[in-house]
Protein backbone atom coordinates (compact mmCIF):
# COMPACT_ATOMS: atom_id res chain seq x y z
CA UNK A 1 0.00 0.00 0.00
CA UNK A 2 2.77 2.72 1.31
CA UNK A 3 5.35 2.87 3.70
CA UNK A 4 4.34 5.49 6.50
CA UNK A 5 6.87 7.31 7.29
CA UNK A 6 6.89 10.26 10.03
CA UNK A 7 6.26 13.94 9.68
CA UNK A 8 7.64 14.50 13.27
CA UNK A 9 7.82 13.35 16.70
CA UNK A 10 5.87 14.28 20.13
CA UNK A 11 7.47 15.88 22.89
CA UNK A 12 5.25 14.92 25.83
CA UNK A 13 5.82 14.61 29.99
CA UNK A 14 5.29 10.88 29.85
CA UNK A 15 8.11 8.41 29.84
CA UNK A 16 5.96 5.09 30.19
CA UNK A 17 2.80 3.87 29.91
CA UNK A 18 1.54 3.65 33.39
CA UNK A 19 2.07 7.68 33.86
CA UNK A 20 -0.71 8.54 30.97
CA UNK A 21 -3.99 8.75 33.06
CA UNK A 22 -6.43 5.73 31.84
CA UNK A 23 -9.85 4.63 32.74
CA UNK A 24 -13.40 5.60 33.12
CA UNK A 25 -13.37 9.76 33.19
CA UNK A 26 -9.93 9.74 32.60
CA UNK A 27 -8.76 13.65 31.64
CA UNK A 28 -6.26 14.42 28.97
CA UNK A 29 -5.06 17.80 29.93
CA UNK A 30 -0.90 17.34 29.70
CA UNK A 31 0.93 19.54 27.62
CA UNK A 32 3.17 18.71 24.75
CA UNK A 33 4.59 19.91 21.54
CA UNK A 34 4.58 18.31 18.23
CA UNK A 35 7.80 18.52 16.59
CA UNK A 36 7.20 18.65 12.99
CA UNK A 37 10.48 17.75 10.59
CA UNK A 38 11.90 20.91 8.81
CA UNK A 39 10.99 19.14 5.32
CA UNK A 40 7.23 19.31 6.30
CA UNK A 41 6.64 23.03 7.83
CA UNK A 42 5.62 24.55 4.93
CA UNK A 43 2.44 22.04 5.50
CA UNK A 44 1.93 23.70 8.79
CA UNK A 45 1.02 27.19 6.85
CA UNK A 46 -2.57 28.49 8.42
CA UNK A 47 -2.92 25.68 11.12
CA UNK A 48 -2.40 28.97 13.24
CA UNK A 49 -6.59 29.33 12.85
CA UNK A 50 -7.98 25.93 14.03
CA UNK A 51 -8.37 25.49 17.65
CA UNK A 52 -8.11 21.78 17.54
CA UNK A 53 -6.26 19.26 15.59
CA UNK A 54 -6.43 15.26 14.80
CA UNK A 55 -3.17 13.78 15.03
CA UNK A 56 -2.58 10.44 13.61
CA UNK A 57 0.45 8.53 15.46
CA UNK A 58 2.17 5.15 16.09
CA UNK A 59 1.83 3.20 18.62
CA UNK A 60 5.94 2.46 18.79
CA UNK A 61 6.40 0.92 21.89
CA UNK A 62 3.31 -1.41 21.90
CA UNK A 63 4.25 -5.08 20.55
CA UNK A 64 1.75 -7.84 18.80
CA UNK A 65 -2.36 -7.51 19.12
CA UNK A 66 -5.03 -8.84 20.65
CA UNK A 67 -8.79 -8.86 19.10
CA UNK A 68 -11.02 -9.59 21.86
CA UNK A 69 -9.49 -7.99 25.14
CA UNK A 70 -10.23 -5.92 28.13
CA UNK A 71 -10.44 -2.06 28.54
CA UNK A 72 -8.77 -0.25 31.65
CA UNK A 73 -12.66 1.07 31.13
CA UNK A 74 -15.15 -2.22 32.02
CA UNK A 75 -14.77 -5.32 33.34
CA UNK A 76 -15.69 -7.06 30.19
CA UNK A 77 -14.27 -7.86 27.11
CA UNK A 78 -14.74 -6.18 23.61
CA UNK A 79 -13.35 -6.34 20.06
CA UNK A 80 -10.13 -4.35 19.44
CA UNK A 81 -12.34 -2.39 16.99
CA UNK A 82 -14.41 -1.47 19.64
CA UNK A 83 -11.73 -0.09 21.77
CA UNK A 84 -8.54 2.54 21.43
CA UNK A 85 -6.49 -0.27 22.61
CA UNK A 86 -2.93 0.37 21.58
CA UNK A 87 -2.66 -3.36 20.51
CA UNK A 88 -3.96 -3.80 17.16
CA UNK A 89 -3.31 -5.84 13.77
CA UNK A 90 -1.97 -2.15 12.58
CA UNK A 91 -0.30 0.41 15.61
CA UNK A 92 -2.13 3.49 14.47
CA UNK A 93 -3.61 6.14 16.71
CA UNK A 94 -6.18 9.25 16.93
CA UNK A 95 -5.81 11.81 19.12
CA UNK A 96 -7.41 15.24 19.35
CA UNK A 97 -5.39 17.86 20.79
CA UNK A 98 -6.22 21.29 21.68
CA UNK A 99 -3.58 23.75 19.53
CA UNK A 100 -2.42 26.51 21.71
CA UNK A 101 0.60 28.06 20.07
CA UNK A 102 2.60 27.49 16.73
CA UNK A 103 6.54 28.35 16.94
CA UNK A 104 7.88 27.56 13.39
CA UNK A 105 7.52 24.06 13.21
CA UNK A 106 6.79 23.33 16.41
CA UNK A 107 3.22 22.92 17.55
CA UNK A 108 2.66 23.65 21.31
CA UNK A 109 -0.81 21.56 22.70
CA UNK A 110 -3.05 20.45 25.24
CA UNK A 111 -4.15 16.66 25.51
CA UNK A 112 -1.51 14.41 24.55
CA UNK A 113 -1.74 10.51 25.76
CA UNK A 114 1.49 9.66 23.47
CA UNK A 115 4.60 9.34 25.27
CA UNK A 116 7.52 11.11 24.32
CA UNK A 117 9.25 10.83 21.21
CA UNK A 118 6.33 8.90 19.39
CA UNK A 119 6.34 9.33 15.88
CA UNK A 120 3.76 11.63 14.29
CA UNK A 121 2.34 10.42 11.00
CA UNK A 122 -0.51 13.20 9.72
CA UNK A 123 -2.00 15.89 10.95
CA UNK A 124 -5.35 17.34 10.18
CA UNK A 125 -7.70 19.69 11.69
CA UNK A 126 -10.68 19.00 13.71
CA UNK A 127 -14.29 19.36 12.41
CA UNK A 128 -16.99 17.26 13.85
CA UNK A 129 -20.42 17.99 12.53
CA UNK A 130 -22.41 15.49 14.30
CA UNK A 131 -24.57 16.71 16.85
CA UNK A 132 -23.98 15.62 20.85
CA UNK A 133 -28.04 14.33 20.39
CA UNK A 134 -27.17 11.90 17.55
CA UNK A 135 -23.58 10.29 19.23
CA UNK A 136 -23.89 7.02 20.38
CA UNK A 137 -21.09 5.82 23.18
CA UNK A 138 -21.90 1.63 22.83
CA UNK A 139 -20.58 0.08 25.37
CA UNK A 140 -18.61 2.79 27.09
CA UNK A 141 -21.96 4.24 28.28
CA UNK A 142 -23.07 1.34 29.91
CA UNK A 143 -20.20 0.62 31.71
CA UNK A 144 -20.02 4.23 32.92
CA UNK A 145 -23.90 3.58 34.09
CA UNK A 146 -22.54 0.22 35.77
CA UNK A 147 -19.88 2.33 37.42
CA UNK A 148 -22.66 5.00 38.62
CA UNK A 149 -25.13 2.15 39.87
CA UNK A 150 -22.45 0.32 42.00
CA UNK A 151 -21.74 3.94 43.52
CA UNK A 152 -24.97 4.50 44.46
CA UNK A 153 -25.44 0.82 46.04
C1 LIG B 1 -5.83 3.98 24.97
S1 LIG B 1 -4.59 4.57 23.87
C2 LIG B 1 -5.48 5.82 23.00
C3 LIG B 1 -4.61 6.53 22.02
C4 LIG B 1 -5.36 7.45 21.05
N1 LIG B 1 -6.01 8.54 21.75
C5 LIG B 1 -6.36 6.67 20.27
O1 LIG B 1 -7.54 6.72 20.59
O2 LIG B 1 -5.98 6.00 19.29
C6 LIG B 1 -3.57 5.58 24.90
C7 LIG B 1 -2.53 4.75 25.59
O3 LIG B 1 -1.55 4.36 24.67
C8 LIG B 1 -0.31 4.14 25.32
N2 LIG B 1 0.73 4.78 24.53
C9 LIG B 1 1.00 6.09 24.40
N3 LIG B 1 2.01 6.29 23.55
C10 LIG B 1 2.41 5.06 23.12
C11 LIG B 1 3.40 4.61 22.22
N4 LIG B 1 4.20 5.46 21.59
N5 LIG B 1 3.53 3.27 22.02
C12 LIG B 1 2.72 2.40 22.66
N6 LIG B 1 1.75 2.77 23.54
C13 LIG B 1 1.59 4.10 23.76
C14 LIG B 1 -0.45 4.76 26.71
O4 LIG B 1 -0.55 3.69 27.62
C15 LIG B 1 -1.77 5.51 26.66
O5 LIG B 1 -2.45 5.42 27.88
Amino acid sequence: MFTPRPIGFVRSPYQETSAVPRGLGAQHQAEGVLEILREFEPGLQDIEGFSHLYVFWVFDRSEGYELVGQAPTDDRPHGVFATRSPRRPNPLALTVVELLRRDGASLHVRGVDMLDGTPILDIKPYLSSIPMEKLRRGWLAEAEERRAQQKRD
